[in-house]
């Protein structure tokens, strides 16, 4: 189990600085953290204690969240500053609704037994909800809006990268609870 996990880009956002992000592209910024996501899926199916369930459990939960809210809270304002152009507004609205359904997931997840096979199926059910979007995001959305709108799209990797960390900043870890099924589940 590895911090990588827990919230991505973690290692890098140390040492982002305003004359790195200008050179950084928005699609690999997200193609970085798609990546660092699925691998905490990865990871998290792989996991066999508590600890290491619990663990990958909130990097996901924390990478996911974060990532997300950051797109929606990006893309929109892109999709303002561009104009809202039909077509554009009809791939971001699709994007919204993948992260909904993703956090439905999420939620699904969470409440199943850790180990089971019920849990096991949501979990891969999430990570292939997370893999399809992220290619949906990388092949449809973001080509769109650096063809529709090119200078809003160069401004979209700082914005992204700020937001992304505003919104870590807000979430918090899960406490280190006792869960007695959690526990059963391992004995
Ligand atoms: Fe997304
Ligand atoms: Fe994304």
């Amino acid at each position: 189990m590895t911090s990588r996990v827990t919230v991505g880009t973690s290692e890098c956002e140390g040492i982002h600085t305003a004359a790195t992000l200008l050179m950084i592209d928005f699609l690999m910024l997200l193609q970085r953290d798609h990546r660092d996501l699925e691998s905490g899926l990865d990871e998290l199916l792989k996991a066999e204690t508590v600890v290491a369930i619990r663990t990958a459990l909130d990097g996901v939960r924390l990478g996911l969240t974060a990532h997300a809210e950051a797109e929606d809270i990006v893309l929109y304002s892109a999709l303002a500053e561009a104009g809202t152009p039909e077509y554009l507004e009809h791939l971001i609205g699709h994007t919204r609704d993948a992260h909904l359904a993703q956090e439905g997931a999420l939620a699904f997840l969470v409440c199943a037994i850790p180990g089971s096979q019920m849990w096991k199926d949501r979990a891969h059910k999430l990570r292939d909800l997370v893999h399809l979007h992220a290619l949906y995001e990388e092949h449809e959305v973001v080509p769109a809006i650096r063809e529709v709108a090119p200078a809003v799209y160069d401004t979209l990797a700082g914005s992204f990268a700020t937001e992304r960390l505003r919104q870590l900043a807000m979430l918090q870890p899960s406490l280190p609870i006792f869960v007695p099924e959690l526990a059963r589940a391992f004995a």
